[in-house]
Formats: C-alpha cells, sequence, structure tokens
C-alpha cells in the first residue's frame, strides 16, 4: 500500500456555506473535487497526522464512495485512526455526540442535510471540531483559502474497507473501527429523558406517527421508539434510509412533510406526529390539529425544560439564531436567564454551550439542540417533547395554548423564493441595504418602522465578529421583518423573508398566521419589491 502524491488544480466556489460545502452531486463527483476539499480540510485544521476522526452521513447516494476517499486521504497523510458508522453511516447529532464520547479531535460529515441526494440532486461535506461543533469561520476560511491554491493531494493506494462489518481493521497503518451508528446514541437519549414516564404513556394509549421521510432518523427512530419505548410497530414511517429519499425532499416542514401535516389534521391523526431531515438534525412537530413553529418549539421546550431529569436544575441561558421569533427571549426573561441571538447557522452556538452560558438553543429553521451535543437534533427534539407530554398529562393543542396565554403569542412564518437569479437577489439586498439609514420614521405595509440595520454578532465568548447577517425592519409594536440569502442552496439565489408579529391580548391569541402577519407581508413588498424583482407572484415554500 503506497501514498500516491496526485497533481491538481483548484475548483472555484469552495467556499463552505452555512454548513459546510454543498453542491449538485454531479460537481461533486468530478475528478479531484471531493478530493481537493477533503485535502483542504487536513489544511485547515493543521494536518490529521497522529489524530483520530469520526466519519459518517446521511446516507445519501455517494456518502459509501466518498467515505472511502476520506479514509484513503486520512490514512495517506498519517491519522491515527478512524471511527466510522457502519455502512458510512452516522446521523448528524449522533456524529457530534461520538466526536465527543471518544474524545476526538473531530470529524467529517457527509451531508446535504435537507437537500434532496441522488446523482441529479445534492452532496455535501462538512468537518466538525474536537467539540462536536461545526467548524467555525477561522477554519472554515483556511479551508477555502487552501482550496484556491492546491497542487497536489496524498491518497493511499489501497483496497477499500468493508463497512458493512462492525469491528476493527486497518488502512495502511491506519486503524478503521466500523461502529454501529444508532447504540452510543441511543443510551445518551436514555440518560437525558425520562424514558419510563415516556414509555407510560404509549402503554396508556398514546399514538405517535414519526416520518423519516427515507433518511438517516430512520433506525434511530425505531431503535429509540419503537424498541426501547414501546410505542405501536408502524409509527415510524418511511423509516428505511434510501440513497435518493425516496425522490423526496427530506426537509421536515409542513411543505416538504405534506403527507404527515395531512395526517395531524384530518380525523385519524394520532396524538402526536413528528419528523425529521436527511441527517436528522431536524425537526417537525405536529399535535392533533395544531403545527407547532419551530420557533414556538424552543420557547415551548425551554419553558417546561425542568420537567427533563437532564434539565431539571434549569437553564443557564437560551439561545437562538436572530431570524427566530423572539418567543424565547420571553422565557428567559420569566426564567431570569440571558437570551442570546446569533447569526444563522449551528456553529455560533458552539462558544455559548462550551462556555455554559446557554443551555439550549434553536432556530426558526426547525433545528433544536441542547450542551448535550454541538449540533441541533431532531429526535432529541420530538423526545424533549414527549418527556414533557407524559409529565404534563396533556396534549400539544393545549400547552400551545396554555404557552400563549401565559407570555403572549409570536405569529411567525418564513417566505422562500428558491433557485432565483443570483445577480438579481444580490442586487435586491444590496439596495434595501442602502435604503437602511433612512427608514426609521417612515411607514410601510402601513407599519411604521422604529428602526432598521444589517445584523452583525459580537460574539461574547471570542469576541470574533460576523457581519451582514440579515437586514432587520423593526416595527413600532414590536413586529419584525428579516430578509437574508440562504447559504446552503446549490442553484441560484434563495430569498428567505421572516416575517413577525407579537400579540399579547388574550382575544387575539386565535388568528390564522398568514392574515395575523399581512401588514408585514405587504410592508416586505413594499420594501425590498419582491413580486416585481423576482417575477415570482407567490414564494416557493411557506413554513
Ligand atoms: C438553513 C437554515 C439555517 C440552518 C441551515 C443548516 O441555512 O436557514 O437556520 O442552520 O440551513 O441546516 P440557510 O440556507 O438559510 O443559509
Ligand atoms: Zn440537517
Amino acid at each position: 500500500m503506497t501514498v500516491q502524491t496526485i497533481k491538481t488544480t483548484p475548483f472555484d466556489g469552495q467556499k463552505p456555506g452555512t454548513s459546510g460545502l454543498r453542491k449538485q452531486t454531479s460537481t461533486f463527483v468530478e475528478p479531484n473535487y471531493l478530493e481537493n476539499f477533503v485535502a483542504s480540510i487536513w489544511v485547515g485544521i493543521g494536518g490529521v497526522t497522529g489524530k483520530t476522526l469520526v466519519l459518517g452521513g446521511d446516507g445519501r447516494y455517494y456518502n459509501k464512495e466518498a467515505s472511502q476517499i476520506v479514509m484513503k486521504m486520512a490514512a495517506a497523510s498519517g491519522a491515527t485512526k478512524v471511527i466510522v458508522g457502519q455502512d458510512g453511516l452516522l446521523s448528524t447529532p449522533a456524529a457530534s455526540h461520538m466526536i465527543r464520547k471518544r474524545k476526538t479531535d473531530g470529524g467529517v460529515i457527509l451531508s446535504a442535510s435537507h437537500n434532496p441526494g441522488g446523482p441529479k440532486a445534492d452532496f455535501g461535506i462538512k468537518f466538525n471540531m474536537p467539540n462536536g461543533g461545526p467548524a467555525p469561520e477561522s477554519i472554515t476560511n483556511a479551508i477555502f483559502e487552501n482550496t484556491k491554491v492546491i497542487s497536489e493531494y496524498d491518497i493511499l493506494d489501497a483496497p477499500d474497507v468493508d463497512l458493512s462489518v462492525i469491528g476493527l481493521s486497518k488502512m495502511g497503518d491506519m486503524v478503521v473501527e466500523v461502529v454501529d451508528p444508532v447504540v452510543d446514541y441511543a443510551a445518551l437519549m436514555e440518560e437525558i429523558f425520562d424514558f419510563a414516564a415516556i414509555k407510560d404513556m404509549f402503554a396508556g394509549g398514546f399514538t405517535l406517527c414519526f416520518d423519516a421521510m427515507h433518511a438517516i432518523t430512520g433506525p434511530y427512530a425505531t431503535e429509540i421508539l419503537e424498541k426501547r419505548l414501546s410505542a405501536p410497530e408502524g409509527s415510524v414511517i418511511n423509516g428505511i434510509p434510501l440513497p435518493d429519499f425516496g425522490e423526496g425532499h427530506p426537509d421536515p416542514n409542513p411543505t416538504w412533510a405534506k403527507p404527515l401535516m395531512d395526517l395531524m389534521m384530518g380525523p385519524d391523526a394520532p396524538d402526536f406526529g413528528a419528523a425529521s431531515d436527511g441527517d436528522g438534525d431536524r425537526n417537525m412537530i405536529v399535535g392533533k390539529g395544531a403545527y407547532v413553529t419551530p420557533s414556538d418549539s424552543l420557547a415551548m421546550l425551554a419553558a417546561n425544560a425542568t420537567l427533563v431529569p437532564a434539565y431539571k436544575d434549569g437553564l443557564a441561558g437560551i439561545a437562538r439564531s436572530m431570524p427566530t421569533s423572539g418567543a424565547s427571549d420571553r422565557v428567559a426573561e420569566a426564567l431570569g436567564v440571558p437570551a442570546f441571538a446569533t447569526p444563522t447557522g449551528w456553529k455560533f452556538f458552539g462558544n455559548l454551550l462550551d462556555a455554559g452560558k446557554a443551555t439550549i438553543c434553536g432556530e426558526e429553521s426547525a433545528g433544536t439542540g441542547s450542551n448535550h451535543v454541538r449540533e441541533k437534533d431532531g429526535l432529541w427534539a420530538v423526545l424533549f417533547w414527549l418527556n414533557i407530554l407524559a409529565a404534563r398529562k396533556t396534549s400539544v393543542q393545549d400547552l400551545m395554548v396554555d404557552h400563549w396565554s401565559k407570555y403572549g403569542r409570536n405569529y411567525y412564518s418564513r417566505h422562500d423564493y428558491e433557485a432565483i437569479d443570483k445577480p438579481m437577489a444580490e442586487k435586491l439586498m444590496d439596495d434595501l441595504r442602502g435604503k437602511l439609514a433612512d427608514l426609521g420614521g417612515t411607514v410601510a405595509g402601513g407599519l411604521t418602522i422604529e428602526s432598521a440595520d444589517d445584523f452583525a454578532y459580537d460574539d461574547p465568548v471570542d469576541g470574533s465578529r460576523t457581519e451582514k447577517q440579515g437586514i432587520r425592519v423593526l416595527f413600532k409594536g414590536g413586529d419584525r421583518l428579516v430578509l437574508r440569502l440562504s447559504g446552503t442552496g446549490t442553484v441560484g439565489a434563495t430569498l428567505r423573508v421572516y416575517l413577525e408579529k407579537v400579540v399579547t391580548d388574550p382575544n387575539g391569541l386565535d388568528m390564522d398566521p398568514q392574515e395575523a402577519l399581512a401588514p408585514v407581508i405587504a410592508a416586505a413588498e413594499e420594501l425590498a419589491e419582491i413580486s416585481t424583482r423576482t417575477g415570482r407572484t407567490a414564494p416557493d415554500v411557506i413554513t
């Protein structure tokens, strides 16, 4: 087995986005494309000599081939060991846990998360640090700089390792340990939650439908919900991971998880519905006839956290991404703990969690998590809800109504305009940015603007500053509009428009969200001329 040094030339556009490098699969399979990026990861993290890494992915098309390439490149560059999930599989939260539990030097996660998979869809890769969290910008920038100048990389000329067999083997001098992807994660969930109470609830006839969307959470959900918690067999649907996710879009929201939504809004709805995404870090929560927005879910989990054994002593703080609604801020205020607003993307929560400043975190994009790992965690959120419902002996609907009557309701929606022309999208943002200074005191959509800015974040732990993280327009009375361009799309640009309206009047808690938000939607149109510029009459996705 010899180390081969392969000559290569840089590819344009290997800049990691909100969560790693995501591109169309057809790009990733081009000769040297993945290899250039992996070699640049090694440079960005200061080399892999003597290091132990975790490796796993969401099972999408090219996961297996890419796993072998990563291992051969790690071996060629002197890594001591790779701990890899069986068949190259690990959900993102399970990978984060494995990195931490085994005290490794980090890990490579092969995933494009909620993006569709398959030869005609998307693939992705990211590096997580020894704390289990996504690499910070300082590292991703260093990786990107190397992709611009790379001229060669090292790879071992060796046969593939059989990833279907659990156990130890060798690739050159490097040890490869193939592990069960589910066991350690399931054990962690048992440590965090009151499994006995949840089990009792199922024994009492509580029903659930968990839609794994043909993605990675299938094996995890089957083991935890059906086997360990004795939810009736068949509670997990679409539970076998497929390389193309059954040609679906594995994103748990009302648009892409429509069959589940229809079930939950219909006459045969079970008590509880949930779904997760391609790599298992997102969650959607739905009660019988009651959809819980992710922003509300964060607030409700925080407000009830002491019912969960792992959080019984309370929370140190609550962190949300800036576009996420302010519902959790009011819970933080009531609990007397700090509330943090970070830029979009899980990587910004890591410092707060490591420093013990926050215990739970969430994003409006269906991500919730805590200090148990350094990623958002879909099944964890589902178990958190089940634990609360078991402890409070209530329904999702009643819990929501109770929460709003206590804290008020943040009506919230996100409108996405997908695959629009990139230069046009950038101009839309630039033009709006140019107007911000003069917006205070003016009226849009009938609402008076109190202030407007381009969000910049000063990390309270490491002092780093991150700018241009979304345009915020705050209206008198607390309504809010946020616009930003996605950092995870692979075609053109995606404009995200985040809409929020706060209502504390007890008579106003039962409106249709899109109707409640109509003035904010009108203000967005007036300020950013979305339909005129994009030529779209309606958003592609409404969450
Ligand atoms: C999206 C979400 C963001 C999330 C990220 C990774 O990023 O908006 O909250 O952290 O996916 O799951 P975006 O495409 O908006 O950059
Ligand atoms: Zn994901």
